[in-house]
């Protein structure tokens, strides 16, 4: 008797062209069992880069902790205060050893994510009049926000400029601008590690670079954590800024800033809080702040739910950085692979992609614009809107990375300048005011990103949706 095997040509095309993801099988075995959640619902889920996806044991573990145990907020010496004492410092020495920083090198400061790791930092910067703020176009928000501290200091901003199609850095660009170091002066260097816009990975190497001509650097490392390893013991930024639910999906509001111990010295607070301080007086109107981690920590801190960072880091080195990077690779090289060769009858191709068309330094971010045969975009939100009819979440608009969306819908200098110069628009700008303004163009982008327990199907049936608009 001969037992006929059903076999999938798409898949087959796909483990011939991409024999590493093989390897990565017990990945499958996993979502089936802790992310079961996500097939029974019938979710294709593409949104990793916006958060990502929780292990139900996660969860179970940390409610067993919270449901087991009375824990009272940290740093007092009553026995429940103690307990949970334990824990916070059990989860800071944790994250440390996931990034194999070294804590006689590296403190790691808790905050509710990324941006208030950023914020720390921007805050803090003992920025002069003249001082240069260096930063890439390529940045999330709240990389650029620091602007804002730098300004109301005096200091220089100076935007180093990416370049289409892949959006990368021309590094004598980067070069240049590194030569702008004050001796003697603050400089700061911020860039992320992988782009939240365009998947782009920009080189590492850049850090020691920039620290030899006197910069600290601020290495984003939010959207890159995620699915690569990030040694600190190999690469040593002044400050790393990460939110946890990026890496493991829960619990959210935990974020985490990784800061060099000489760095962090340098940093200024502008006040004083709860839990920041060893002394602080009323009528003798002084305030020391305490050493190390404790004096960025405003206030309690979200005590119980740090266990859970430590579940999670558990959770991922039990699968394996290197597994989730190497099944990130081979499904993004698939989806670039399909949607790039995708062409209307009349041999337009469908899609334009905003970033490096192959698995060549890049993560799993992958974000395009559709167009007609006549070569006119079809709006982002029309896309999101028939993604979401077929249970795909996807994200449109610009992801908060303004200066990436920019350079790739074209929008320039003196068109955004004229919109924000027009009468009425002094202090209100809403997205659609945005829209009218610069009519015509695309002001956004359709965003698809890949994560910890993708699967061949998720991207399959995302190629499938996106042949739908061929015509
Ligand atoms: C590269 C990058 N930096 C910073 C952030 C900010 O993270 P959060 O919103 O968790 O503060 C994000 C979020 O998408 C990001 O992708």
């Amino acid at each position: 008797m001969t037992t006929a095997t059903v076999t999938d040509p798409a898949l087959d095309k796909f483990l011939h062209a991409y024999p590493s993801f093989a390897s990565t099988r017990s990945l499958d075995d996993l979502r089936a069992r802790e992310y079961a959640r996500l097939d029974a619902g019938g979710h294709v889920y593409l949104d990793y880069t916006g958060g990502g996806l929780y292990a139900e044991s996660q969860l179970h573990e940390h409610m067993a902790l919270l449901a087991d145990n009375v824990f009272g907020n940290p740093h007092s010496s009553n026995p429940t205060s103690l307990a949970m004492t334990t824990l916070v410092e059990h989860a800071r020495e944790h994250v440390l050893q996931f990034f194999n920083a070294s804590p006689d090198e590296y403190v790691a400061i808790f905050t509710p994510n990324a941006s208030g790791a950023l914020k720390l930092v921007g805050e803090s910067y003992p920025f002069g009049p003249g001082d240069p703020y260096l930063l890439t176009f390529d940045n999330h928000n709240s990389v650029n926000g620091i602007r804002e501290f730098a300004r109301a200091r005096g200091a220089e901003i100076t935007y180093v400029p990416i370049t289409l199609p892949e959006m990368r850095v021309d590094i004598s660009d980067l070069d240049d601008a590194l030569q702008h170091a004050r001796p003697h002066g603050h400089n700061l260097f911020a860039y992320p590690a992988q782009s939240n816009f365009s998947g782009v990975q920009h080189s590492l190497e850049w850090i020691t670079r920039a620290q030899a001509k006197g910069w600290d650097v601020l290495l984003d490392a939010a959207a890159f954590a995620p699915t690569n390893r990030l040694d600190l013991s190999r690469w040593h930024p002044d400050f790393v800024p990460l939110s946890f639910y990026k890496m493991f999906g829960y619990p959210t509001g935990v974020g985490c800033l990784l800061a060099r111990k000489d760095a962090l010295a340098k940093l200024r607070r502008p006040w004083f809080a709860g839990g920041t301080i060893t002394v602080a007086s009323v009528q003798g109107d002084r305030y020391y702040l305490a050493e190390g981690e404790a004096a960025f920590e405003d206030g309690t801190i979200n005590y119980l739910n740090l266990p859970a960072v430590g579940i999670g880091l558990k959770h991922l080195e039990t699968i394996g950085p290197e597994m989730i990077h190497e099944r990130m690779l081979c499904l993004t090289g698939w989806m670039l692979d399909n949607l790039l060769a995708l062409k209307h009858r009349n041999g337009t191709p469908l899609v334009r992609l905003y970033g490096p068309p192959n698995v060549d330094r890049r993560g799993g971010t992958v974000t395009v614009n559709f167009y007609t045969p006549e070569g006119r975009a079809i709006d982002h939100r029309e896309i999101e809107r028939q993604a979401n009819r077929q249970n795909i979440s996807l994200r449109t608009g610009c992801f908060c990375n303004p200066g990436g969306g920019e350079v790739a819908l074209g929008l320039s200098a003196g068109e955004l300048n004229t919109c924000f110069r027009s009468p009425g628009h002094e202090a209100h700008f809403t997205v659609d005011d945005f829209r009218l303004c610069i009519d015509g163009k695309s002001t956004g982008a359709v965003r698809m990103s890949v994560g910890l327990v993708s699967n061949f199907a998720d991207v399959q049936k995302f190629i499938e949706f996106a042949m739908g608009f061929v015509a």
